[in-house]
């Protein structure tokens, strides 16, 4: 199949390339670079088995969109903002970005007969959860305006969904992926202060931070700090590829969590990071971060029953690749 990957120089995409290659499929890159660099191109290109291509263009502009969708089979969509700090100060440019950028998107598939979608979304649209794990039926709420794009963005799929039944897709759910290719040629390059703790404490290992801040050790968890479900982005990529070729005429449009079905806490990573690395981990304990969940993980059947998929790599696996891409690359790609 030929796959545009919208978003595909990004952490997630990146390493869904390098898996649809390995497939046998022919992905295309659909990138702006605003939060990805052309080196992670040259280096999916060096792990990839087959030749990837790159077009370099917004997912806004639609006459780049219709001229790349030609002879396209389905589209895996990654592009939009992600950090939910930045959406709650800058709302409107994650409203135009991630909203409007999708509204062209998916007028440019029709406008082109391409009718088969894969969606980016988070388990961030399940907010503060009643209960753990969650399943895909959980109640829907969103607590910030990144959250509200990605539910948003699942609605109108669906409406498109039910008003078109020949378009199909897969709204993929994704809990908190980590690690990086064990290759350590590609993996997770945030600029700045890293918002998320799998790169934090990466970079408190190698020595670019001192110290990681914990936030909240007073949660109702064994140990008092937040839990989730991390899972290895090789899994997911592999995810991706199960996802397109489960897309086809009459499949209607579905939400899949991805995940592992297992809590993880706090402190039980920076435990097995530091196993890993063999590097100490310094941490402080300091007040929540306003808006933190405590406990949040999948329940992921669904994805096991629709994708025939299940995560395989352990909490060992996820830190040891996360080291070895923050050890080769201590500032990211550019350190190439
Ligand atoms: P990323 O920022 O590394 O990748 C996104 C890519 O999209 C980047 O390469 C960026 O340059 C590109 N992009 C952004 N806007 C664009 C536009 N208008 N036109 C063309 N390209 C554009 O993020 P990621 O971690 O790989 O996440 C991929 C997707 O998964 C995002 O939609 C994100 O919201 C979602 N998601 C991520 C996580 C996570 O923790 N990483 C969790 C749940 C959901
Ligand atoms: C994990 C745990 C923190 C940083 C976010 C988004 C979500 C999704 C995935 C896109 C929590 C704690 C963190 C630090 C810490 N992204 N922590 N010190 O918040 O579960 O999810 O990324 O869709 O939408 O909200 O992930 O990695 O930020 O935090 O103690 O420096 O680590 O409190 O318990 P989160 P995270």
């Amino acid at each position: 199949m030929k796959i545009l990957v919208c978003g595909g120089a990004g952490y997630i995409g990146s390493h869904t390339c390098v898996a649809l290659a390995a497939r046998g499929h022919d992905a295309v890159i659909y990138d702006n670079f605003s939060n990805s660099s052309p080196v992670a191109v040259e280096r999916i290109a060096e792990l990839a088995e087959r030749p990837v291509a790159l077009v370099e263009g917004d997912i806004r502009d639609a006459a780049q969109l219709a001229a790349a969708l030609e002879g396209v089979d389905a589209v895996i969509h990654f592009a939009a903002f992600k950090a939910v700090g930045e959406s709650c100060e800058q709302p409107l440019a994650y409203f135009e970005n991630n909203i409007g950028g999708s509204v062209t998107l998916l007028q440019a598939m029709e406008a082109a007969g391409v009718a088969n979608l894969v969606f980016s979304s988070s388990a961030t649209v399940y907010g503060d959860p009643d209960s753990v794990p969650i399943r895909e039926d959980a109640p829907l709420r969103v607590t910030n305006p990144y959250g509200r794009t990605k539910l948003v963005v699942e609605e109108l799929i669906g409406d498109l969904c039910a008003a078109r039944p020949g378009f199909n897709a897969l709204l993929l759910r994704y809990f908190n992926p980590v690690g990086a290719h064990p290759s350590g040629r590609i993996g997770e390059d945030p600029g700045g202060i890293p918002n998320n703790l799998m790169p934090y404490i990466s970079q408190v290992a190698v020595g670019a931070r001192d110290c990681l801040s914990v936030f909240g050790g007073d949660y109702p968890t064994p140990d008092g700090t937040g839990v989730r479900d991390y899972i290895h982005v090789m899994d997911l990529a592999e995810a991706h590829v199960r996802a397109v070729e489960t897309l086809r005429p009459g499949f209607g449009c579905q939400a899949v969590n991805l995940g592992t079905g297992q809590g993880v806490s706090v402190l039980e990573l920076v435990r097995a990071f530091e196993e890993a690395s063999g590097r100490k981990v310094p941490y402080r304990v300091i007040a929540r971060r306003a808006g933190d969940v405590a406990m949040c993980w999948a329940d992921p059947s669904r994805a096991a029953e629709v994708l025939g998929w299940r995560a395989r790599l352990d909490l060992q696996r996820m830190c040891e690749d996360a080291w070895r891409w923050q050890s080769a690359n201590p500032a990211g790609y550019r350190s190439a």
